[in-house]
């Protein structure tokens, strides 16, 4: 894989309540603060990446299907609940055939069962999933090239 220079990092339903929700599970980092380290790191590699979180399905699609009009070579995305549901999103994502590393900030294999089918895993480079927000950050260095030397 060669480096990624236009990186998107997209999130889904009630990803926006990160740092309140469910803290046990998803942490206590906010998206904010997320997004904002993520931005720091993209920055310092001189690479462009933009954030994206919304609840509604379909515009999670249409912005899947505008990274391609944009150009964008990478994508980190954590579907969240439509990880387990969405077969609309999965489409889009074979459909750019933008190559995409699927985030989970809770382990989904030590959850309920309903959790641990995943309609991405199968498409993704790779899935990284129960590192907490440490996972979006090991997803974009792999994206910048750092630490895949075999891939
Ligand atoms: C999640 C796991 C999903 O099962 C859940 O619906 C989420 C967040 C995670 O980051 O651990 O909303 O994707």
């Amino acid at each position: 894989m060669t480096a990624s220079k236009n990186i998107l990092v997209l999130h889904g339903p009630n990803l926006n309540l990160l740092g309140v929700r469910e803290p046990e599970h998803y942490g206590l980092a906010t998206l904010d603060a997320i997004g904002q380290r993520l931005a720091a790191r993209a920055k310092a590699a001189g690479v462009a990446l933009a954030s994206f979180q919304s609840n509604v399905e379909g515009d999670l699609v249409n912005r899947i299907q505008q990274a391609q009009r944009e150009g964008v070579d990478f994508i980190i995305i954590n579907p969240a609940a439509f990880t387990h549901t969405s077969i609309a999103m999965r489409d889009a994502l074979a459909a750019v055939k933008i190559p995409f590393i699927e985030v989970h900030l809770s382990n989904v294999f030590a959850r309920e069962e309903f959790r641990h089918r995943s309609y991405f895993s199968d498409l993704a480079i790779g899935t990284i999933s129960g590192l907490g927000s440490k996972g979006y950050e090991l997803a974009l260095e792999y994206a910048l090239g750092a630490g895949h030397g075999s891939a």
